[in-house]
C-alpha cells in the first residue's frame, strides 16, 4: 500500500466506542490535541442497536461535556468502516492508546488492516502509567458496586453511570 501524499492539515481521529469515555481516553484526546491541528473523537457503533450500557447519543454527550476546553477536538459518530470515515474527511491518522500488550494483540490487526485498505496510518500513544489500569468495563463495574472511582472518570460520566444502575 502506498503512502497517501500527507494532507496540508494534519487531523487525526480518536475512535472508539466510548461506554462511558474514561479520563484514561481524556488524556489521549488531550495528548492528540497538542500534536495535530485538528482531532475528531469518533463514537463507533449503530444508534438503532441497543449494545453496552449508554446509547450513542449519550456516550457523544458525555464526551462533549468532558472535552469543552479543548478548542481543535470535535465529537462525531459513525456506523461503518473506519477507513470510509477517514477518507471521507481527509483524516490522516487514526490514534489510539495502548495500556499493554493485550491492548497491542487486539490492536495491531486493526492497525495493519486499516494501513492495507486506504493506507491511512494508525499512531500509538502509551497510556500514561496512573491510567493503565482504567478501562470502561472496569469502571462501570466498580460504580455499579459503590467502589471509589476517584481520578479514573469525569464527574458527569461517574454520576450518569450511578444514574443508570439506580434502583427504579
Ligand atoms: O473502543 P473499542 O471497542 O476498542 O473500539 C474499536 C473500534 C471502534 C475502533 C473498532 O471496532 C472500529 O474501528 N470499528 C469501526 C468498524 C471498522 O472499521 N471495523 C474494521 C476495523 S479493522
Amino acid at each position: 500500500m502506498e503512502t497517501p501524499v500527507t494532507p496540508t492539515v494534519h487531523r487525526a481521529v480518536c475512535p472508539g466506542s466510548f461506554d462511558p469515555v474514561t479520563m484514561g481516553h481524556l488524556d489521549i484526546f488531550r495528548r492528540a490535541a497538542a500534536q495535530f491541528d485538528e482531532v475528531v473523537v469518533l463514537v463507533t457503533g449503530n444508534p438503532n442497536k441497543n449494545s453496552g450500557l449508554f446509547s450513542i447519543d449519550e456516550r457523544l454527550e458525555l464526551v462533549r461535556s468532558a472535552t469543552t476546553e479543548i478548542p481543535n477536538l470535535r465529537v462525531d459518530w459513525w456506523s461503518g468502516l473506519l477507513v470510509n470515515y477517514t477518507t471521507e474527511h481527509n483524516i490522516g491518522v487514526i490514534v489510539k492508546g495502548l495500556r499493554s500488550a493485550l491492548d497491542y494483540e487486539y490492536e495491531i490487526p486493526m492497525a495493519q488492516m486499516n494501513r492495507n485498505l486506504t493506507g491511512v496510518d494508525t499512531v500509538f500513544f502509551m497510556t500514561d502509567p496512573k491510567y493503565g489500569h482504567v478501562s470502561s468495563t472496569l469502571c462501570k463495574e466498580v460504580v455499579k458496586y459503590g467502589g471509589d472511582i476517584r481520578d479514573m472518570l469525569p464527574a458527569e460520566v461517574e454520576k450518569a453511570i450511578k444514574a443508570k444502575y439506580a434502583p427504579s
